[in-house]
């Protein structure tokens, strides 16, 4: 199933027809407030008068044209400074395969730069998703370079990649902000743990090593999962250490688990939603569904009158 629906969202010829069917168009509106950056910024306002914060993804990838990095660009400045205008407290979450990473690291890093700086400079924050593992070296390598000159950045990094426990410890002496994810892509077991358990155990031992190392350090961890149990474990394991619960975010995607992030918020917990938004929305998409079966069974609900 997993498979299937990765394959559908890399296949061309499907990205460019499957969008513009309406009952496609219904099935996303469960995860996606809308296509445009007011729908995202309205969305946000219930939310915050829960004491819930916000993060924002345009979506989009794998550009073909530098000109098309420096739209994406001047979009997320301009939704900075939305963001700040609006009184939201709301950070931007960045591909960089948006921004060119593929046709030019240095324009890239270039955007990044800008980005950050206008990030820090609207009080808000800047953070880098993680992509599949045939960038994730240059993911680290851009935000390494970033993170020396712009505190205020954080990356995702994937507890199904066997490396990770190495990457944590190679970005520990900048005091990194990283959001933990397990990952949405289709690795090899020769690189990923492939076993639900495996990624869950290899998920604890990064979190609770990562924040129990770091102490009195000014780093952020943010867990970007819909993983409850495993959350409140991760919970329970660093209160035994001493550490308690404002040493870490919950960070969940808009439209799943939307009761549970009012719980926990309610519980004292810090949380805050990722809404995506745009029209690029369909391989992303698919990752949803890719992730949870049930999700299949909603969308062809919605193809029914
Ligand atoms: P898991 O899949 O084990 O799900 C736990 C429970 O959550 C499920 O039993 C179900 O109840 C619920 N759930 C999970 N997914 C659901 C869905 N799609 N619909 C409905 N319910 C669902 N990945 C990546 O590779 N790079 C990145 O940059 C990011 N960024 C990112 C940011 C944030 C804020 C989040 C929450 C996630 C990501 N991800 C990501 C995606 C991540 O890697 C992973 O694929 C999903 O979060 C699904 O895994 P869970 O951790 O939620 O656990």
């Amino acid at each position: 199933m997993l498979r299937v629906f990765l394959w559908l969202g890399r296949n061309e010829w499907l990205k460019t027809r499957l969008p513009r069917l309406g009952f496609m168009r219904r099935a996303v509106r469960r995860f996606m407030p809308g296509e445009t950056m007011e729908d995202a910024l309205a969305a946000a306002r219930p939310l915050q008068a829960a004491g819930i914060g916000t993060k924002y993804t345009h979506l989009g990838e794998n550009l073909e044209s530098l000109a098309a990095a420096d739209a994406v660009a001047d979009h997320y400045a301009t939704l900075l400074d939305r963001i700040a205008e609006a009184g939201i407290d709301g950070e931007i979450s960045v591909k960089l395969t948006q921004l060119g990473l593929d046709l030019d690291p240095e324009t890239c890093f270039l955007h990044l730069d800008r980005l950050a700086g206008h990030a820090a400079r609207t009080g808000s924050y800047l953070w880098i998703d993680m992509e599949g593992s045939a960038y994730t070296d240059a993911t680290i390598l851009q935000y390494e370079r970033l993170r020396a000159a712009h505190p205020r950045t954080g990356i995702c990094l994937q507890s199904y990649l066997r490396r990770t426990a190495a990457d944590v410890e190679r970005l520990r002496p900048l005091d990194p902000s990283i959001r933990l994810v397990k990952g949405a892509y289709d690795e090899p077991e020769t690189i990923a743990f492939r076993s639900r358990r495996g990624v869950d155990s290899s998920y604890v031992a990064l979190a609770v090593g990562f924040v129990s190392g770091s102490r009195e350090r000014p780093v952020r961890l943010g867990l970007g999962t819909h993983d409850v149990a495993l959350i409140e474990q991760i919970a329970a394991q660093l209160a035994a250490l001493g550490i308690g619960r404002d040493a870490f975010e919950v960070e969940m995607l808009y439209g799943i688990r939307a009761a549970e992030q009012l719980r926990l918020a309610r519980a004292g917990y810090r949380v805050q939603t990722l809404i995506a938004y745009g029209d690029a929305w369909y391989p992303w998409y698919m990752r949803r569904l890719a992730e949870r079966p049930a999700n299949v069974a909603f969308a062809i609900r919605s193809i029914l009158p």
